[in-house]
């Protein structure tokens, strides 16, 4: 790592910093400020949807759904993009489990779907939770994420995406934002109600 990257130790309040090796992987090493590096991973994400758009019918409770729509949202800028992180973060399991806790994820989110355990707002915050939570790669994962539980609702359940942003811009320091992380950690500890209330879902109470 060289000092052009200090700048983006500068991480919003719940963000993962990457380690030495994931830097490594960005693209253009001309970067040198956050600013710069999250334009080019917008740039990333908007040609992402546009593929996303155009899926009919995908298959988007598969691992290689979830890899392809990462590669895809963030392959222009990162070199791991698509692939599933190795090294330990503060969120998220041991690097060894990522796979498979995704695929009792996808499993239990199958069953869901099937069983109509949930309404699809219930089930797609529930599923966005569970998702990063596992925190399948070295960055990116709250877009992605985000964007996963809103390709299960209108591509699976056909029903309308989740306003995440409110408003606000997500990925910045905001109150949106804070609601957003503090609805995660209660949801990290069964408490699923601040978030269902965020996703637009109903009222629900303690997981048991
Ligand atoms: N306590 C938590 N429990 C579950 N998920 C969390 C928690 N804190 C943060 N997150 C998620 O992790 C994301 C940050 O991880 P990161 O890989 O940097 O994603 P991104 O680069 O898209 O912001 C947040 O946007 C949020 O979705
Ligand atoms: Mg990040």
């Amino acid at each position: 790592m060289t000092d052009d990257y200090t700048s983006f130790v500068d991480y919003p309040d719940g963000a993962t910093p990457l380690d030495p090796d994931e830097l490594d992987g960005l693209k253009f090493k001309h970067v040198t400020t956050r600013g710069e590096l999250d334009q080019l991973e917008q740039a990333g994400i908007t040609e992402g949807l546009k593929w996303l758009d155009k899926q009919k019918n995908p298959d988007v409770l598969s691992e290689a759904f979830v890899l392809e729509l990462h590669k895809r949202l963030f392959g222009s800028v990162w070199k791991w993009a698509g692939t599933f992180r190795r090294t330990e973060k503060n969120i998220g399991v041991d690097p060894i489990q990522v796979a498979i806790q995704l695929r009792q994820l996808l499993d239990d989110a199958k069953y869901w779907v099937e069983h109509g355990t949930y309404s699809a707002k219930e089930l797609a915050g529930r599923f966005h939770h569970k998702l990063v939570l596992i925190h399948p790669f070295p960055n990116g994962n709250g877009r992605h994420a985000r964007i996963m539980a809103d390709a299960v609702l209108t591509k699976l359940l056909d029903e309308p995406a989740i306003d995440w942003a409110g408003g606000y811009k997500l990925e910045a320091m905001n109150e949106r934002r804070d609601q957003y992380i503090a609805a995660l950690r209660a949801a990290d500890g069964h408490d699923m109600r601040a978030l269902l209330e965020f996703v637009g879902a109903r009222k629900a109470g303690v997981d048991s």
